[in-house]
């Protein structure tokens, strides 16, 4: 009688235990280095504590995500217990390789670490718990992101029950130093609440420069407090064209601007999440919406109307005024107040020289700086390098570095300038050549809003071109077989671009943002020698998971 209650009591305690969900520490972008032994397991309980330094708000602040985030996926509960050393959940700076390295290098300087040494962590689940370490808060954060991403999404009937966490020693650290991801809100506009969600998903993905494309010939949408009509007027396009430039119009006004408010209320929800914002003023083309309201910046006068069809516009700003660059100055002296980026984008693609080639102020200003064709840069070209020369130490003198996509070398590139290559790689060799730093966000391996699927007829319009995930996947920012080691190191990370003109909706954003960032994560964070495409496929699935739980639209098919 005993003994078959004792094994009734022994069945009903291994059905729990196989109950209890499982962590699967699987993730993407994967850590650098793994360690699972599964045959042990520790549970993750409610009411298990956490202690951490609640002296140090940026601590508590990732702490207070991760406990949001394991309540979210499991109902579990965990308790804030700071001061308890024998916590099961324990978040400790200092990383345990630190100390034994300080050691073996006594009376040596301490080795500087690289920025991306700053963001590495270490898991690790065994007898006592579950133990993060970081050097910085910010390894906090990347070790609750991989947590979220590894913990088994409970079902509402396990919501609260205990989740198993296999015994695992996880090392991390991301391989660029720059992740970046692009949004083109001019375009479309989207809301405040939109980007916050992009932020998100970002995050999730290690990915820590979000360059923000909004000033656009079809709507201006960064406020200047000087010059208030250009976000009011400018903002505003009468109607849009239907599908690709087909004549045919929707006769919607369409606008809507960020105010410097809601800006910096993105870039504290940005930073909060180790996130960038690179905001970009496109110049000296693509700024129709700006001529509309001051039609004495272009070379003919105007008028100018912001712009209902798609395209690049022969109208630009002309560089021979001096009001352009009093208009400039203003612009970006407010942007710089807005925005603390480091990086300031000025665009400086798309802008074809007619205008300046027949307008006599540009002419004069031509010849007013000397400036002739050397057989290797026309005098348009030229020309525009004068303004990024004017822009640049503009954007130095407050402590700022210049971005401009990789037309910026057609006229020679000024002194500091770091090159976005987006017309394929070569931009990004020359300029890593000559020692510049580079971007790389060729539309053959970033464009994401080119198809991603062969069946174009069953998707949403698109732009065209066709990039699949498994495309994505492949690339090589590094470009080993055209730059030296040397070289090589003035590749600060890629990063993928989402241009809007067949985008009109956030459920659309998504879709085309998911799972090609996934796949982009995986060539930001980690080694070539780690990447896989078919066991990436088999980690997806879990994400997708994660992306229904968030409601967010993504691809359901990867190609
Ligand atoms: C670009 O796609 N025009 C930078
Ligand atoms: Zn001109």
């Amino acid at each position: 009688m005993k003994k078959s209650f004792l094994l009734i009591i022994m069945m009903v305690a291994a059905c729990l235990s196989i109950r209890a969900a499982r962590t699967d520490y699987r993730i993407i972008p994967q850590p650098k280095s793994v360690a699972v032994d599964s045959t042990q397991v520790f549970e993750l309980r409610s009411g298990m504590g956490i202690s951490y330094d609640a002296s140090d708000p940026e601590v508590s602040r990732n702490v207070q995500m991760l406990r949001q985030w394991v309540e979210e996926l499991t109902g579990i509960t965990l308790a804030l217990t700071p001061d308890d050393k024998k916590a099961p959940v324990k978040l400790v700076l200092g990383m345990a390789s630190d100390k034994k390295s300080k050691k073996a290098k006594k009376g040596q300087a301490a080795q500087t670490q690289s920025e991306q040494q700053q963001e590495a962590y270490t898991i690790s689940v065994g007898k006592a718990g579950l133990e993060i370490r970081a050097r910085k808060p910010i390894g906090f954060f990347r070790a609750a992101q991989t947590l979220r991403k590894a913990l088994p999404i409970a079902s509402k009937e396990d919501r609260g029950t205990a989740v198993q966490l296999p015994y695992a020693e996880i090392q991390d650290e991301p391989r660029f130093v720059y992740r970046g991801a692009h949004l083109d809100c001019a375009r479309h506009y989207f809301s405040v609440e939109v980007i916050k969600q992009y932020l998100d998903v970002m995050a999730l993905h290690g990915c820590n420069q979000f360059h923000w494309h909004f000033t656009e010939d079809q709507g201006w949408r960064f406020e200047v407090k000087a010059l208030p009509d250009l976000a009011k007027k400018g903002s505003v396009r009468n109607q849009t064209v239907v599908g690709r430039n087909t004549g045919v119009y929707d006769g919607q006004r369409y606008g809507g601007y960020y105010t410097q408010e809601e800006c910096r209320e993105l870039v504290n929800y940005a930073a909060e999440r180790y996130i960038n914002i690179i905001p970009e003023i496109d110049l000296p083309g693509h700024m129709l919406s700006a001529l509309h309201v001051y039609p004495n910046l272009g070379c003919t006068g105007g008028p100018y109307e912001v712009w209902p069809i798609w395209g690049v516009s022969r109208d630009v700003l002309c560089a021979g005024n001096p009001e352009t660059m009093t208009f400039l100055k203003t612009v970006l002296g407010e942007l710089c107040d807005v925005f603390p980026s480091k990086f300031i984008h000025i665009g400086g693609d798309e802008c074809p020289k007619e205008r300046w080639q027949n307008c006599p102020k540009c002419q004069a200003k031509a010849k007013e700086l000397g400036l002739v064709d050397d057989g290797k840069h026309s005098v348009e070209n030229q020309l525009q390098t004068w303004i990024n020369h004017e822009i640049e130490h503009f954007l130095n003198e407050r402590g700022r570095d210049l971005i401009g996509w990789d037309e910026t070398l057609e006229g020679g590139l000024t002194e500091g300038a770091t090159v976005m290559s987006w017309r394929g790689v070569d931009g990004g060799v020359e300029a890593a050549r000559q020692h510049h730093r580079v971007i790389m966000s060729p539309t053959t391996y970033c464009y994401i809003d080119y198809y991603q699927l062969k069946d174009q007829w069953n998707q949403p319009l698109g732009i065209g071109g066709y990039l699949p995930v498994s495309k994505v996947y492949s690339f090589e920012p590094l470009m080993p077989d055209a730059l030296s080691e040397e070289e090589q190191k003035y590749i600060l990370g890629p990063q993928v671009n989402l241009w809007t003109e067949y985008v009109a909706y956030p459920q659309h954003v998504f879709y085309m943002l998911l799972p090609r960032l996934d796949a982009i994560s995986e060539v930001q964070w980690c080694r070539p020698d780690q990447k896989d495409f078919q066991d990436f496929k088999n980690r997806l699935p879990r994400m997708l998971q994660l992306y229904d739980q968030m409601g967010l639209n993504y691809c359901r098919k990867v190609e």
